[in-house]
């Protein structure tokens, strides 16, 4: 799959895009981003990609003119599933929307910045709109690289066992079981015996008894029918 970032910030986005899963994902070829310079389509001397709102208020809003050059430009070359804006506004990122994702072919994902971006790109090119939760960020960078993250460790390929991404919390709509690993005896701290027995059969129940105690525990709202998951 293939996902165009479009951001008048782009340094914000490259160490989340050059390590760990998402930089083998890249390097595997399953995933193949691209971030676009919003200043690139700005034609004046100072390269203004902002300005103040009309009707008066704190804080800067990006002009609607490099926005449309540069995703009518990405347009022209291919077509895209969907068209994303990060804001608050949007409906919340769960499980659900990235195993979505996860099936496109091409995204965009446009990045607001300081107040918000002109309306009309809203209008006229927005075709979805995703919040990563109730809190306002500075911008969108970092709400697009939770779904890069979130999407790209789902592609086939990606994780080295194939089943890590179907075992994860919320895959089933419940939280993952504590995990523990070698030394067995830490400070008087002992892994559970159970998970030293080598039987398979008792292990997967026990952790799926802890799975469904800890979502009981912390995250009821998860054990609805529409919780999203
Ligand atoms: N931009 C600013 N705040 C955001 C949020 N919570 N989610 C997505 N994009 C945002």
């Amino acid at each position: 799959m293939r996902i165009d970032i479009i951001t008048g910030l782009p340094k914000l986005l490259e160490s989340p895009l050059e390590e760990s899963i998402v930089r083998r994902a890249r390097d595997k070829g399953k995933i193949e981003i691209v971030v676009h310079d919003l200043r690139s389509y700005a034609h004046d001397r100072h390269r203004t990609i902002d300005d103040a709102p009309y009707g008066g208020g704190a804080g800067m809003i990006l002009k609607p003119e490099p926005l449309f050059e540069c995703i009518e430009s990405l347009k022209g070359q291919r077509s895209y599933d969907e068209i994303i804006f990060l804001t608050p506004d949007g409906e919340h990122l769960d499980q659900r929307i990235a195993n979505e994702l996860s099936l496109k072919g091409n995204l965009m994902l446009v990045c607001g910045h300081y107040k918000g971006i002109d309306e009309r790109v809203r209008e006229a090119l927005i075709t979805r709109e995703i919040s990563i939760g109730n809190y306002v960020l500075s911008g969108g960078e970092l709400a697009a690289a939770v779904i890069v993250d979130a999407v790209a460790r789902l592609l086939p390929g990606v994780l080295n066992d194939s089943a890590s991404a179907l075992t994860d919390s919320f895959q089933d709509g419940l939280l993952g079981s504590p995990q523990y690993t070698r030394p067995a005896e830490f400070r008087d701290m002992k892994v559970p015996e159970v998970l030293l027995s080598g039987n398979h059969a008792e292990i997967e129940q026990w952790r799926q008894e802890q799975r469904l105690e800890r979502t009981r525990r912390w995250r009821r709202d998860l054990l609805r029918k529409d919780n999203g998951v």
